[in-house]
């Protein structure tokens, strides 16, 4: 089933994620409804709490850049409970993001070039990879969101402040975009 986007404002992508287990209720229904909504809303990335789930899961699929990253061909991943690790040291790459939470709005981050990756899949198998490059950004910016961050907590003062009405206007409903979403209940547009 195709879900609604939880847009930048809703309390939902700000509440604690909860630790996924292998008796953890509808769980193979929420994976196949992110999955469902992700293609549908054309997204390359989504966390469960941007459908309105708070739990660790995020499914990837970054297929559809693989002309400019051949290294992404058909690279697909199911991340339950992913934990990230970084070298501090490491430098970082400075690159343009945008999240189907925060509709229309597109910034640059700062992320770690490297990062090293554990996860569960459906299974519950435990899983542990180096993960380098654009795949990396992606893995961090859905884990973000299980930590209650999105993009743009992460992006310059001076560019935060240059799109502060628009982000006042998203929480408020009044922005436009081509899938189902939903706002924070009491900022509904009269
Ligand atoms: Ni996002």
């Amino acid at each position: 089933m195709i879900l609604p986007i939880y847009i930048y404002g809703h309390p939902v992508l700000r509440a604690e994620n909860v630790v996924v287990a292998p008796d953890s209720p509808k769980l193979q229904e929420i994976i196949e409804n992110m999955k469902e909504t992700m293609y549908h809303t054309q997204g390359i990335g989504i966390a469960a709490p941007q459908v309105g789930v708070n739990a660790r899961i995020v499914y990837i699929d970054v297929n559809v850049l693989a002309e400019d990253f051949p290294e992404l061909k058909d690279v697909r991943m199911l991340l339950i409970n992913p934990e990230i690790t970084v070298d501090e040291t490491a430098p970082e790459v400075t690159r343009e993001e945008g999240c189907l939470s925060v509709p229309g709005i597109h910034e640059n981050v700062s992320r770690h070039e490297k990062i090293h990756l554990h996860w569960q899949d459906e299974q519950f198998q435990e899983h542990d990879q180096d993960i380098e490059g654009y795949l990396a950004r992606v893995v961090q910016h859905e884990c973000d969101h299980l930590e209650k961050t999105l993009f743009v907590d992460r992006i310059s003062p001076i560019r935060k402040q240059l799109i502060r009405n628009k982000l006042n206007n998203m929480v408020k409903g009044k922005f436009s975009c081509d899938y189902r979403c939903k706002i924070a209940p009491h900022n509904r547009k009269k």
